[in-house]
């Protein structure tokens, strides 16, 4: 039996040592010192032995295991070095090897036309403001005297959270007006740009969520003129010199007198075409002098002060900006599209 032990663990030793990959050598470790291996059917016999001869062939029994068990950490050890070094040498990078160049962005064409819109506005003492677009319909009602059972508060045209109808996706960026009147006093210019949401169907012009950008001055003795020369100087230095404007006599509750704002349109120079439907003008923007009752519902005295507010439509600016026939292009994110811009 000592010498079975003797074989076993030369043999044993050598064959780790020439083992040549991981599933070789654990296939030896099986051979030699699994259950059903040699060293296991060797110690099988230990019954046969004498009571004296047992502990000191048991101890040796041992010991061949333990040197086999360290020969194969060894082994495994001195493979798996093996392995990671022929990985480095084949995975070894050639850094002058010239590189692949990561695809470069830019801003949405959307973007460029709001970057310019602001940088105009923030050149003429305005301040940006940002505001939430899930809102009270307190505010983005009745503080704009848009009182219950008006026409724009209906189910049919207005997103609502909650059954009662307090809380509600923006219908426009006008609350941001209420905002501006209840954290700070006049003087106050601002513009609020944003996200409003409407059950719109979509078409080309059309779309359930778009984009505003809000406008608000309130000073002493502001007029309609300072309106129009605002709004007109606006538009020449985003569409040129000598750009066409027009303005046109409307209806918003928190505005009065209201108007609206057409440019000429850009295609065809007025004369009327599709793409502003044969009329020779695109709507812009609405306007007017803030309603002296939202002045007084924000505790500014409309005998002291009065304003204006503008809400124009971002992608009809950035449409007619960059020559885009169809609104769904704004949203569709086609990188073929918005590499144009
Ligand atoms: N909020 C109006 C709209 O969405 C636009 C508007 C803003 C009109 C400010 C007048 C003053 O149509």
């Amino acid at each position: 039996m000592k010498e079975q032990l003797a074989k076993i663990r030369a043999e044993a030793l050598s064959a780790f040592e020439s083992a040549m990959d991981a599933a070789g050598l654990d296939a030896l470790r099986i051979k030699y010192l699994g259950k059903k291996g040699e060293l296991t059917a060797v110690l099988k016999q230990m019954g046969k032995l004498t009571a004296e001869e047992r502990p000191a062939m048991g101890q040796l029994a041992n010991d061949v295991r333990a040197a086999l068990e360290q020969a194969v950490g060894t082994a495994a050890r001195k493979l798996e070095e093996a392995a990671l070094e022929r990985r480095l040498q084949t995975e070894t990078v050639d850094v002058t090897m010239p590189g692949a160049a990561p695809r470069q962005g830019h801003r949405h064409p959307m973007y460029i036309a709001l970057d310019q819109i602001k940088e105009i506005f923030i050149g003429m003492g305005f301040e940006v403001l940002d505001g939430p677009e899930i809102e009270l319909a307190e505010l983005n009602f009745d503080r704009l005297n848009a009182e219950e059972g008006h026409p724009s508060r209906d189910w049919s045209d207005t997103f609502y959270f909650d059954a009662d109808s307090r809380v509600m996706l923006r219908s426009q960026t006008s609350p941001m007006q209420v905002r501006a009147m209840d954290s700070r006093r006049p003087p106050i210019r601002i513009i609020a740009p944003g996200r409003v949401f409407r059950k719109d169907e979509v078409d080309a012009t059309h779309s359930p969520m778009f984009h505003q950008v809000e406008g608000m001055v309130i000073d002493k003795g502001v007029t309609m003129a300072d309106l129009k020369g605002t709004l007109s100087l606006v538009m020449e230095k985003l569409y040129g010199e000598g750009t066409v404007t027009r303005f046109r006599p409307h209806h918003f509750p928190f505005t009065e007198p209201s108007c609206e704002m057409d440019v000429q349109c850009h295609k065809c120079g007025g004369v009327g075409c599709p793409t502003c439907k044969g009329e020779g003008w695109i709507e812009i923007l609405g306007a007017g002098m803030i309603h002296p009752r939202v002045l007084e519902m924000a505790g500014i005295d409309p005998e002291v002060y009065s304003g204006w507010a503008f809400g124009m439509g971002l992608e009809r600016l950035a449409m007619r900006q960059f020559k885009i026939a169809d609104l769904r292009l704004i949203f569709e994110n086609d990188i073929r599209f918005l590499e144009q811009f």
